[in-house]
């Protein structure tokens, strides 16, 4: 059986469980890629540094020009993170004629066209399987299965960290910094965890499946995106209580020839499967124009279930499927007549949260503004609260007021914003997600 050499860039969560499957299943992987795995260089940071994962001798370095360039090396896997190195690696192996395979969202959501366009020049190709809801196979899906259609919408969770701090939150009234640290403890966290909370991680991801559905290349500030990092227990409560579930959702869709996209705390029907999907899972729900829904689901983040994903394409390299699909993927489209619609057209139903005053006229001040601006309410909820002597000076009593709108433009909603913030009886912190039933 020919042997085919390999240098993986990094040794940390997920190069470690690459190399896990590359040697505990070295039989079963070497029957499907038709070859057997040789790994030449291991690129570290620290050399120095325990591993609890067993190496070839003399395989670790912390040279990874020369990792990603050695003329007997033929498949790079970049499993380093970040974009600078990690991009510098990635073009000196392209350059080098090395086929690519890489977890790394953040570096193709930021480099993929000149990576993309280096690799098609070199007559390589890039495998990113990874890099997109972690052991889920979406983009393989994409690329193979859902050709005959074209997809109209995808509704995801695309953050395993995100989604298992709001189950862990909700689930088991845990804080959120607990949560958080138990996910950088299990390896679903990024090195810096503040691309996972805020959004920016789950909305790297959407670029990616966007322009491999749509050949659209979007850029992350051209999108409303919003994380986890400053959700209360309260809202999800509140959400509870209405029939929803909070979710981290990530979305993309054909919306009268336009494309709306967003990444935001939403309020989901409890009865959806995305409402459903707890801890470190994601979920893609795509539509097709031919085939209808589809749900795909799995671990989103974490080692064997990303490792799943990095060596799946290390096999699609080796048995040559990558390269006769590399070429013909939608990324290569420039699609510019599509045009992302702008935020105050995206239309749905709005969750509203406000800490009011206890006092007479102030929802109908609310309702009053929401009214001129064309929004309808559709429930108020006002816990009791207890009876209180209401004199000026005693100091204000204040309550929460949750409000779900009708279907209406973000547009609309910011004008009403703009009015609750000149109502005295009204705080300044004020939430606002949005709904997707
Ligand atoms: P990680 O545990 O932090 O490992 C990073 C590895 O890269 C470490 O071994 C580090 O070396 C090495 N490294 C970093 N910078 C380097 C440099 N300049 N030169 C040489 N080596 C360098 O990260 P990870 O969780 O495995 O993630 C790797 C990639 O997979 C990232 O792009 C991430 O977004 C993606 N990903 C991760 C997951 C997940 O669940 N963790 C899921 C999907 C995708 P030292 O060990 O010496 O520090
Ligand atoms: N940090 C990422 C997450 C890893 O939590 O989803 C998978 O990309």
């Amino acid at each position: 059986m020919s042997s085919k050499r390999i240098s993986i860039l990094g040794f940390g969560t997920v190069a470690s469980g690459v190399v896990r499957i590359l040697t505990g299943q070295s039989g079963m992987v070497s029957r499907r890629s038709g070859c057997e795995f040789d790994i030449r260089h291991v690129a570290v940071r620290d050399v120095s540094k325990p591993r609890d994962v067993e190496l070839p001798a003399g395989v670790i370095t912390a040279d990874w020009k020369s990792a990603a360039t050695d003329p007997e090396v033929e498949i790079v896997l970049e499993l380093m993170g970040g974009t600078t190195t990690a991009r510098e690696a990635v073009l000196a192996a392209i350059g080098a004629g090395k086929h690519v395979v890489t977890a790394n969202k953040s570096l193709l959501s930021e480099h993929g066209d000149e990576i993309f366009s280096a690799a098609r020049e070199a007559g390589v190709c890039v495998a990113y399987e990874a890099a997109v809801a972690g052991g889920v196979p979406i983009i393989s899906t994409l690329q193979t299965s859902m050709t005959s259609n074209q997809i109209v919408s995808i509704s995801a969770i695309l953050n395993g960290t995100s989604n298992f701090i709001l189950s862990g939150m909700l689930g088991e009234r845990r804080s959120y910094d607990d949560v958080l640290a138990e996910a950088q403890r299990l390896g679903y966290a990024e090195s810096d965890p503040a691309m996972d909370v805020d959004g920016t991680d789950a909305a790297q991801k959407l670029v990616l499946l966007t322009q491999l559905v749509l050949g659209k290349r979007v850029s992350l500030d051209e999108f409303p995106r919003q994380g986890i990092d400053t959700l209360d227990l309260d809202d999800m409560l509140y959400a509870q209580e209405l029939g929803y579930r909070v979710k981290l959702l990530a979305v993309s869709k054909l919306t009268g020839g336009q494309l709306e996209m967003h990444v935001e705390p939403t309020l989901v029907r409890e009865d959806r499967a995305i409402a459903q999907t707890d801890g470190p899972l994601n979920l893609v729900e795509l539509e097709g124009d031919a085939v209808g829904r589809l749900v795909l689901s799995g671990a989103g983040a974490g080692q064997m279930p990303t490792a799943s994903a990095v060596v799946a394409d290390l096999i699609d390299v080796a048995v040559g499927r990558t390269q006769q699909s590399f070429p013909l993927l939608e990324i290569w489209n420039a699609n510019d007549s599509l045009k992302v619609l702008p935020a105050e057209q995206i239309e749905r139903r709005y969750y509203l949260r406000f800490s009011v005053e206890d006092r007479p006229h102030v929802i109908a001040d609310i309702a009053d503004i929401l009214g001129r601006n064309e929004i309808s309410v559709a429930t108020i909820v006002q816990h009791e609260a207890p009876e209180v002597e209401l004199s000026d000076d005693s100091g204000a009593v204040l309550v929460p007021l949750v409000i779900m709108t009708h279907r209406t433009t973000e547009g609309r909603l910011r004008a009403s914003e703009a009015e609750f913030a000149k109502l005295s009886t009204v705080q300044s912190r004020y939430v606002r997600m949005p709904v997707a039933d």
